[in-house]
Parts: C-alpha cells; sequence; structure tokens
C-alpha cells in the first residue's frame, strides 16, 4: 500500500461530473504515499468544492494563476517544477482542446504548458457524452495529445450520467490508481510478450463434481499485473478463479488443464515469456460421465480410474522457441518440504531456465508469499513481502535473464 512513496503528484480537476470520482482518486493517491496538490479549474468549481479536495489532500487548492500565497506570484511555474507528473481527472473535451492549442489564460493550462516537458508527463483521464467523445475534433485533439507527448489513460464505457450509454466515462478511481502506479513502474519488459497460466484447473468427473487443485490464482494474477506494469502485452490463462483481471490485461478463462494447454499453445508461439503458475491437476477422471453419478444403494462408492494430463509447462519448454531461447520459461513449484532440493529436481525435470519455489500451504490464498528462485547458476531468496512485491521482483529478474525482445 506504499506503491507511491516519494511521489508527487498535481492533480487537475477540469469541468465534468466526473470531479465527484477525482475525491476518490485523490484520497487513494495519497493511501498509497504519494503527495497530491490539487488545481482546479473555474467550471470543476461547479461540481465540487476546494474544500473537499484539500480535506482530502491536506494541502490548500490551488484555483488561479494570480494566486498571492506564491512568494514569487508563479504558482504554474513552481507547482509544475515540484512535480513528477501531472493527472488531469477528470479531462474534459473542453480542456483537451486547451491543451492541444497550447491555451495558458488559466492556471491549470497554464502548468500543462509550462512544465518541463521530458521530466514531468502528462497522465489524462477524459470524461464525457458519448457523443463528445466520438467526435471528430475529439478523437484528433486526442491523437495530437499523445503526439505532444502526453500519456492517454482511455475511457470507461456504460450507462452516463446524462442517462446515455456508451463510451467517454471517466474510468473508476481504482482503475486511474492502477494506471498511475503502473506508469511509476521501469518498463523493463516494454515490446515483449508474456503469457501467465494461474489458478487451479477442474477436471469433471460428472456434470455436478470433480476434482481441482488449491490455488486462489493470487501469484499468477500479481505477476500478470507487474508484467503489464514492466509494459509488456500480457495474456493470462486464467482456471476458474474469483479474481479482477489485472488493468491492460488480455484474459482467458479455461476449466480444464487440456483446454489450459491448448489456450497456451495458442498464444505462446508469439511470446517472449512464459511463465507457468497455475496449479494444474495431475490427473483427470477416465471417463466424464454425462449425468449425475447416483449412489446406488450398495454402499460401495463407483470405482473411480484416472489419466495423466498433459504437462504444460515441460510441452511448452520442449518447442523449438523455447530450446533456442527465444522463449523465457518459468515454471513454479508449491513443495510442502524440501523446497531447495524439490525446486532444482524439478527445473531440470520440466527443462526451464528458472525454477520458483514457494511452500505451498503457508501461501495458498495469502496476500504474501517468499519465493526461491533457482535457475543454473544457483539459489536466490525474496524474503516475505506482498505477492505484488515479489511479483515485480520476479518480472525484473526475468526481464535480466531474457533475451531482448526480436532477438
Ligand atoms: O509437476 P508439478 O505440478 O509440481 O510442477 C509445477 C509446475 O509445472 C508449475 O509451473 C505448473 O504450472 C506446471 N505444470 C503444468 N502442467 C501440469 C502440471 C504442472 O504446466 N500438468
Amino acid at each position: 500500500m506504499n506503491d507511491l512513496a516519494g511521489k508527487h503528484i498535481v492533480l487537475g480537476l477540469t469541468g465534468g461530473i466526473a470531479c465527484y470520482k477525482a475525491a476518490e482518486l485523490c484520497r487513494g493517491l495519497v493511501k498509497q504515499g504519494a503527495t497530491v496538490q490539487v488545481v482546479m479549474t473555474q467550471a470543476s468549481e461547479q461540481f465540487i468544492t476546494p474544500v473537499t479536495m484539500q480535506a482530502l489532500s491536506n494541502r490548500p487548492v490551488f484555483t488561479s494563476q494570480w494566486d498571492a500565497r506564491e512568494p514569487n506570484n508563479m504558482p504554474h511555474i513552481n507547482l509544475s517544477r515540484e512535480a513528477d507528473a501531472i493527472l488531469i481527472a477528470p479531462c474534459s473535451a473542453d480542456f483537451m482542446a486547451r491543451l492541444v492549442q497550447g491555451r495558458s489564460d488559466e492556471l491549470l493550462s497554464l502548468l500543462c504548458l509550462a512544465r518541463p516537458i521530458a521530466s514531468v508527463r502528462l497522465l489524462i483521464a477524459p470524461a464525457m457524452n458519448r457523443e463528445m467523445w466520438a467526435h471528430p475534433a475529439t478523437q484528433r485533439n486526442m491523437a495530437q495529445l499523445a503526439a505532444d507527448g502526453a500519456t492517454l489513460l482511455g475511457v470507461g464505457s456504460g450507462l452516463q450520467a446524462c442517462g446515455e450509454t456508451g463510451d467517454g466515462r471517466m474510468l473508476e478511481p481504482q482503475e486511474l490508481l492502477e494506471d498511475v502506479i503502473a506508469f511509476f513502474q521501469p518498463k523493463l519488459l516494454a515490446g515483449r510478450k508474456v503469457v501467465v497460466t494461474a489458478g487451479p484447473t477442474f477436471e469433471a468427473l460428472d456434470p455436478i463434481r470433480g476434482i481441482t487443485n488449491h490455488s486462489s490464482g493470487k501469484m499468477g494474477f500479481a505477476i500478470a499485473r507487474a508484467a503489464r506494469e514492466a509494459g509488456a502485452d500480457v495474456v493470462v490463462i486464467a482456471g476458474p478463479v474469483r479474481l479482477a483481471t489485472p488493468r491492460g490485461v488480455r484474459r482467458v478463462d479455461v476449466t480444464s488443464a487440456r483446454q489450459m494447454l491448448a489456450a497456451t499453445e495458442a498464444e505462446t508461439p508469439q511470446a517472449d515469456v512464459f511463465v507457468a503458475t497455475a496449479a494444474v491437476a495431475d490427473w483427470r477422471p477416465a471417463t466424464e460421465s454425462g449425468q449425475k453419478i447416483k449412489k446406488d444403494g450398495s454402499g460401495q462408492p463407483p470405482a473411480l480410474s484416472f489419466t495423466e494430463n498433459p504437462d504444460i509447462l515441460a510441452t511448452v519448454a520442449r518447442s523449438e522457441r523455447a530450446q533456442r531461447g527465444a522463449l523465457f520459461c518459468v515454471g513454479f513449484a508449491a513443495e510442502s518440504h524440501d523446497l531447495v532440493d524439490n525446486a532444482r529436481a524439478k527445473r531440470e525435470r520440466k527443462g526451464v531456465p528458472l525454477l520458483v519455489g514457494n511452500i505451498g500451504p503457508s501461501t495458498f490464498g495469502q496476500d504474501d508469499n517468499q519465493l526461491l528462485l533457482v535457475d543454473a547458476q544457483g539459489v536466490v531468496e525474496l524474503p516475505r513481502a506482498s505477492k505484488l512485491a515479489l511479483a515485480r521482483q520476479l518480472v525484473a529478474e526475468i526481464a535480466r535473464r531474457a533475451r531482448p525482445a526480436g532477438t
């Protein structure tokens, strides 16, 4: 919960009903350790008061370029120089047009223009009615802002305050917060494609029952998020789990091991990195009954027989691209004892360059974990931390070992 520690963010509000979400966003930024300086346009004050934003940011809000509180009377210079980033949320259609033109007749657009463009990035969270959003003028302005170096955070879709339904809503505060956190992460995997398997598989016995493994999917989802934060194009192939898909990650839902293998084999031929965190069921029932298997009154349980499932990781690791190092494969081992020995043996058996061990029962369903990285050089321990913090460290370790994109 301290992903923005040491960061100073200018949060700019412009005129739009989504200003109500800016209050929650401000609180989220502060909770993550950022200091937040709110700057509001006159129009935004029609929707939310500076009092609210001051209370949430714990700093007086700036609303005018003539603010005499600054000794040199240059808030546009002072505020933009101390910022790590300027985030405009909500950014109205009008404010986008003003930015495109380089207008500077009020404080917020003035400080955007005055910012040191190479070091203080401008993040934009548009918010407007769907027709305004779809209008060629807005789309043209978006393209120009991107060409001028701004980062466009996209919009949400759905019911709008005006009663219409479509694209143009401001993203939810939690989504924007994830985007801002991602923005500050080093882009160690920019331009790479990463495929992650996550969660358990479920192998049906009949329409009602099946066998499965313990796995919340949290570690795999954290790795998918961390890889995305590092700039990768990420696909998570998920068994049955109840987890929100990380921002910007494509998700393919599967149930059984065979479905997971098919999805993995469809995605990995274009990938640079494959991380197998899924807890795949080793066996599946040899036959799947089309109807519920009933008790027959004899007191005897049904005779069940099993077939071994394909080993997804070993299959991918044997592929031609993995063998010549174009696809870097990472395996996981959840053990209950002798972690180092088991992890070493598993690395050899699966034929992967990097194997990550963890003690299964002490991590199932938890938000934190402890990892052991085993490669040809030896063993490195990543001490107990949140799964997301560990995932970021693991991504850095993978980036160091995997071949640069396109080689
Ligand atoms: O053999 P074991 O299940 O302990 O190996 C664990 C590693 O292999 C994990 O990375 C897991 O995702 C992967 N695995 C797999 N397909 C299987 C079994 C395991 O990809 N059928």
